[in-house]
């Protein structure tokens, strides 16, 4: 007959598959891929953003964003700054100007 083990021995394994599982979730279950994303939430329903402008349009200067969430994007807002003070980053727009 099988010896009878105190179940407070499987406790060190189970705190480790508990552990995987919750690293695993972590890593591949849902929301994972949009926490990676660039795009939080512009357009979402393209495969892709793309803008297009005549530089004839485009008036002595215009700047626009790179860190995809400014309420006015493509042009930057200064949202850039929260986010940057949020996460540590240093994005900002790109500036394109005629020569003066
Ligand atoms: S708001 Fe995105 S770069 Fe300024």
């Amino acid at each position: 007959m099988p010896e009878f083990r105190d179940w407070t021995t499987l406790i060190p394994l189970g705190a480790s598959i508990a552990a995987v599982t919750f690293l695993t979730y972590k890593a591949f279950g849902p929301g994972s891929k949009k926490k990676n994303m660039i795009n939080p939430d512009i357009r979402k329903d393209l495969a892709k953003v793309a803008d297009v402008f005549d530089i004839e349009d485009i008036g002595d200067k215009v700047s626009f964003c790179r860190c995809w969430r400014s309420k006015k994007f493509p042009y930057c807002d200064g949202t850039h700054n929260k986010v940057n003070q949020e996460t540590g980053d240093n994005v900002g727009p790109v500036v394109l100007k005629h020569k003066e």
